[in-house]
């Protein structure tokens, strides 16, 4: 392509983006904003005028890595003086000056309460040759409404083109989360809990369903704890929201992440019952199957009372499908404890359930009162353990599938697609069904962004295989 004279070449951004949906979100925004600013994105990183990492802190390993990330560039920097590097999100909120201090070339250290200064935090960095931080106010540093507004919200800034399909995009409903599990850092490194008013919230539904979206996501750490107060005192719940977004025309699918078991309320599940466009999918973590352990986690309820909810909402949502996180080899679980949590797994039928080893973190209340007593090794044996039998159940499941029709939001290529020599014209596509399980089909790609009938023929543990029902394919199996 020719060079335009007259405009100045637009400076490269290369992001990675690590962590949880929010982190995805937060990087939508900050690309938002930096295009304004007359940066592009690249996806080569030598050739980047700024390298960002938004990051997170949920685990060790996902530090680390952002760490061995940042010595990788460490002689792009010097071969590049004039490039910005970054880093964004948990991490900075968590390790702050420590950062700097391990990664001397790091320009800006950004919290995810402010990222809206990310632009201006860059040119400052520049112009002074000075790094810069900006991060929130620690929980115990203030009065709640000191500490709740110096966690940004600027969730009106949207970036269709790193969203993960044009069609598909995450809406903010909450910030924060209030519930301190003792072994989580996300209430110190997000802040405390806060409800977006509903009004911006279906604003920004309708503006996304005017770019084309026809998939919304709402995220929240803990989202069914959403709960807004008007001044003049009406209440609005998650249930409430969704009934409000269910009327946004383009809108064709609803879903909402992560739930808390404790906040399983009935008006909530009969709302995924009543609304057609909401996903019978419900993701409600129990992060284990004994009551000592729960109750050192302080998650606050007991097997007991997640069983109950497990059933209230199955009985409440027919074809509903839930999934699980899990926490292996937490302070003080004996092989008995982890031998409920493979009971809860065989009696619960979960979708599908993220396992994951516990990873001590500074400054959380677990980290300050238990030893982290599970060597690495039984950790791995009872993740692998959890893994494969969740797997085996997820198999049986999705076997139920095989001879039936489903109706499936077609999201895009699948990942296994590789287009050979000789390639014929057929993709295989992947997309969901609306309990959330993943097919993949054969089909052109124009059907991306739409519902189509596909019969099941085969299953994985994570996966369901089938055709397209068309008008031909059945009128010559007659
Ligand atoms: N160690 C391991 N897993 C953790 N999670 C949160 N904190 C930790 C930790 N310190 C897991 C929980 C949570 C998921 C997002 O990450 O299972 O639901
Ligand atoms: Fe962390 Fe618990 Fe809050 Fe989830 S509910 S973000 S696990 S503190």
């Amino acid at each position: 392509m020719a060079d335009q004279p007259t405009s100045h070449p637009r400076k490269k951004l290369y992001i990675e983006t690590v962590g949880c949906q929010m982190n995805v979100l937060d990087s939508e925004l900050v690309v938002a904003r930096l295009r304004d600013d007359g940066y592009e994105l690249t996806t080569d990183i030598e050739e980047a005028d700024a390298i960002l990492y938004n990051t997170c802190s949920v685990r060790q390993h996902a530090e680390d890595k952002i760490y061995s990330a940042l010595g990788r560039i460490k002689q792009l920097k010097k071969r590049k003086p004039e490039l910005s590097i970054g880093v964004l999100g948990c991490m900075a909120q968590k390790d702050q000056n420590l950062i700097l201090k391990r990664a001397p070339h790091v320009d800006i250290v950004v919290g995810p309460g402010q990222l809206a200064r990310v632009p201006e935090l860059l040119t400052i960095a520049k112009a002074e040759a000075k790094p810069q931080l900006a991060v929130s106010l620690a929980r115990t540093a203030g009065s709640r409404d000191d500490v709740t507004s110096s966690f940004d919200n600027y969730d009106s800034d949207r970036e269709p083109s790193v969203r993960p399909s044009p069609f598909q995009a995450y809406l903010r409903v909450m910030m924060g989360c209030d519930k301190f599990c003792t072994y989580c850092i996300v209430p110190s490194v997000r802040g405390p809990e806060q409800s977006r008013p509903p009004d911006g919230i279906v604003a920004e539904a309708r503006a996304l369903a005017g770019q084309g979206v026809k998939e919304i996501t709402l995220i929240g750490q803990t989202v069914n704890s959403y709960k807004f107060r008007e001044p003049d005192g009406r209440t609005t719940r998650l249930s409430d929201l969704l009934a409000r977004l269910h009327d946004v025309e383009g809108v064709e699918r609803i879903k909402f992440i992560t739930n808390f078991p404790n906040d399983m309320t009935d008006d909530l599940l009969q709302a995924v019952r009543d609304l057609p466009k909401v996903s019978r999918y419900i993701h409600v973590p129990a992060q284990s199957g004994c009551d000592l352990v729960l109750k050192r986690m302080k998650r606050m309820y007991t097997v007991g009372f997640y069983e109950d909810m497990l059933a209230r909402l199955r009985e409440t949502i027919p074809g509903s499908s839930v999934s699980s996180d899990f926490i292996v080899g937490f302070c003080g679980e004996t092989d008995e404890s982890f031998q409920k949590t493979v009971g809860l797994v065989e009696r619960s039928r979960f979708k599908n359930s993220f396992i994951f080893k516990y990873s001590p973190r500074t400054g959380t209340k677990a980290d300050d009162l238990f030893a982290d007593d599970v060597p690495e090794e039984v950790k791995k044996r009872r993740n692998h353990e959890l893994l494969e039998l969740q797997t085996a159940i997820s198999l049986e499941d999705n076997m139920e599938f095989v001879g039936r029709e489903t109706t499936v939001l077609v999201e895009g290529r699948s990942r296994s697609t590789t287009r050979r020599e000789g390639w014929d014209g057929v993709d295989q596509l992947s997309g969901r069904t609306h309990c959330d399980r993943i097919v993949v089909f054969d089909g052109p790609e124009r059907l991306i962004g739409r519902m189509v009938q596909v019969r099941i023929e085969n299953a994985s543990g994570v996966t369901l295989f089938g055709q397209v029902v068309t008008a031909e394919r059945i009128a010559s199996s007659v």
